[in-house]
């Protein structure tokens, strides 16, 4: 099959990416134990939530939750969205949630967007984010909705790393997105008084915790 540049869509992630990112995992796990503490009626904010949501939140959330995303990159979002956000909105607008949530993007955010969080929670509310942990180079296999694919990773600058995926019909979609050190987490969401937490799990990866 003869290799194409195609663009990267956000809006088809689901059907091109690997499965492996998809899926149910730990993340989804705390998220769960976190949102069974909190069983009032709470106003949550999804960052990067494609067209999908957080695995919790699928087919539909909690009936407790109201759920508004922060995503400009996709057209479609559940129709259980209260409204998809723009960062200008959500940062100036006087929307305040009990829980945000970036499940898989807080690594493309600018320095900007992250710091811009700490003051979207209530006093008292939480944000929980997943990454990976080091940026570990070359390619693989990885098994994806149109079949297996080839994921190559590369560092591109000091913090941005280089990802290109090859479909099975030969489209080859290039992407970039940051890398921060946990410090740098730490200065942007507000240091270690600000109450952020870090927990490595699985294989390689960490998850960021800041109670408002
Ligand atoms: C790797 S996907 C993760 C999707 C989903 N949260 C998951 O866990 O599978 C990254 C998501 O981040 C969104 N995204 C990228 N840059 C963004 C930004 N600056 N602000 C908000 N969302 C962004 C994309 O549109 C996309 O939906």
């Amino acid at each position: 099959m003869d290799p194409r540049i195609c663009p990267l869509n956000w809006d088809t992630y689901v059907e091109t990416f690997p499965e492996r990112y998809l899926r149910r995992g730990h993340f989804d796990d705390v998220m769960g134990q976190r949102l069974d503490k909190m069983r009032q009626v709470l106003r949550v904010l999804e960052i990067g939530g494609g067209t999908t949501g957080c695995p919790l939140f699928q087919p539909e959330p909690p009936s407790n939750l109201r759920v508004w995303f922060l995503d400009p990159l996709v057209t479609k979002v559940p129709d259980w969205v209260v409204e998809n956000l723009g960062w200008d909105q959500a940062v100036k607008g006087s929307l305040k949630f009990d829980l945000v949530v970036a499940r898989g993007c807080i690594n493309y955010l600018t320095p900007w967007e992250i710091r811009a969080i700490p003051d979207m929670l209530v006093p008292g509310g939480l944000f929980l984010a997943n990454t990976f942990g080091q940026v570990r180079e070359g390619s693989r296999m990885s098994a994806g909705r149109k079949g297996l694919l080839q994921e190559s990773i590369r560092w591109e600058h000091p913090n941005i790393v280089h990802h290109e995926l090859t479909l099975p019909d030969g489209c080859v979609i290039n992407h970039s997105f940051f890398h921060y050190t946990q410090n740098q987490y730490l200065v942007f969401l507000g240091g270690p008084e600000g109450g952020c937490l870090f927990t490595s799990y699985g294989d390689n990866s960490l998850l960021i915790e800041l109670r408002g």
